[in-house]
């Protein structure tokens, strides 16, 4: 059984989707920590009701993000995680978090990566009038939403929609793909060449 923490900074919809999986007996990762790094989060809320291990860590009490970064991964380490997810956290990991834990944090973008990286995304998409947006689950590297990807699904965008109204169908998709990219990892079915996730 693996073990994962996960890191959200919001409303944590995706954490609720990970919880809810992770608790069915056939589900072999469970949900053992949750961190924000912003103490008035809903995801902090969603943990503690899951009777799960809650954590904030305020970036204001670190001198630099290494030191934030540091302490992440001792906070990983400590509890034997296995794996890290990225659930809507607002902050970059820097090297000292992503090197040590190499293909073992993984991200939920809303768009179809490589397009509209960064915040906004589904604005992005519906300023640039694509008609096809989605979901990305992908490893984190050290760039900006860069790192091998794990599983695409995508959402049509219509004439109608506004950024509200495509990221509400994105973030549906977002539920159903997350907890099963964790699954894929956690079965040891990923097998990441260079750029390439293959799934086994
Ligand atoms: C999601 O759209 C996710 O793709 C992005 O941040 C948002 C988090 O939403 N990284 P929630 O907090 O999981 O509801």
């Amino acid at each position: 059984m693996k073990a994962v923490a996960v890191l959200a900074s919001g409303q944590g919809t995706n954490l609720q989707s990970l919880l809810d999986r992770a608790s069915q007996p056939d589900y072999p990762a469970r949900v053992r920590l949750v961190v924000s790094d912003c103490g008035n989060a809903a995801a902090l809320e969603r943990g503690r009701r899951a009777g799960v291990e809650t954590l904030c860590l305020d970036p204001a009490l670190y001198g630099n993000r290494d030191a934030y970064d540091e302490s992440l991964v001792d906070m990983w380490q400590r509890r034997g995680i296995d794996l890290v997810c990225l659930a809507g956290f607002m902050r970059m990991l820097g090297p000292r978090a992503v090197l040590p834990f190499q293909h073992r944090i993984l991200n939920i973008h809303p768009s179809l990566l490589p397009a509209f990286p960064g915040l906004n995304a589904q604005a992005q998409a519906v300023a640039c009038g694509v008609k096809v947006s989605g979901a990305t689950v992908h490893f984190v590297d050290l760039g900006m939403d860069t790192g091998p990807i794990v599983w695409q699904e995508a959402v049509s965008v219509y004439p109608e929609d506004d950024e509200i109204s495509l990221g509400r169908r994105i973030l549906e998709v977002e539920h159903s793909i997350y907890p099963r990219a964790v699954e894929l990892w956690a079965r040891n079915r990923l097998v990441i060449q260079g750029r390439r996730v293959y799934i086994k």
